[in-house]
């Protein structure tokens, strides 16, 4: 669990142009992220493929950011060792992928990965079981998982501002982020901004990152 709360924004590299992926992870450290934010996507728990641990193996050496990797897959316990191995710093598995959290958090606990859960728009905080304590992240989606460019659900605020009301961890908010949405969801409490389109549709990165920051 972690207590000092700063402002992070994390690149996700689902808006990137993949053919030049270490030039575009590159480019976001260099521009002040925070840390890098990696979509894992398996066609079954959302309707979109995108990368494996191969490939997040592959970047780890040209980069020393923190890697954020959001699993949005079924079976996520499977997978879980291939992408601690692979060089992730935390992962974020989906409650409504995986009903019982506890061997997922005994792993990461023993690789000493830092632990996330992640919900959908629709799946209530009460899923969560008055576990929130036990991950050092929660990760609020405000867009339905599984492809970038979607509009911001404001709907999702009253939620962040609930949970911000009784944890004290990092609050990720994920979808749709902005500069004006960022400034809403810092106000209703949250930690860390996930944003794909706004930073690498974005002729500057750094600009970008900088409008997140400041908002
Ligand atoms: C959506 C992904 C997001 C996505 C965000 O399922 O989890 O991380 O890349 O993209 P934007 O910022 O474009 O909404
Ligand atoms: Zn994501």
């Amino acid at each position: 669990m972690t207590n000092k709360i700063s402002l992070k924004v994390a690149p996700s590299i689902l808006a990137c142009d993949f053919g030049r992926l270490k030039d575009e992870i590159h480019a976001v450290e260099q521009a002040g992220a925070d840390m890098l934010h990696i979509d894992v996507m398996d066609g079954h728990f959302v309707d979109n493929i995108t990368i494996g641990p191969q490939v997040v193996a592959a970047v780890r050496k040209y980069t020393s950011m923190a890697f954020d990797v959001h699993l949005m897959i079924e079976h996520p316990k499977k997978y879980l060792q291939p992408f601690i191995d692979a060089g992730s710093n935390i992962i974020t598995v989906h409650q409504e992928a995986e009903k019982n959290l506890d061997s997922i958090l005994a792993t990461l606990d023993a690789s000493g990965v830092k632990k996330g859960v992640s919900l959908r728009p629709a799946t209530h905080l009460d899923e969560l079981g008055g576990r929130e304590n036990d991950f050092d992240m929660i990760l609020l989606m405000t867009v339905n998982p599984g492809f970038g460019g979607q509009s911001f659900m404001a709907e999702v605020l009253p939620k962040i501002q609930k949970l911000r009301s009784y944890y004290t961890g990092d609050i990720e908010v994920d979808g749709g982020i902005n500069a004006e949405t960022a400034h809403a969801v810092i106000g209703a409490g949250a930690t860390v901004l996930v944003a794909g389109t706004y930073i690498f549709r974005s002729p500057d990165y750094k600009k970008a990152i900088a409008s997140l920051k400041r908002s």
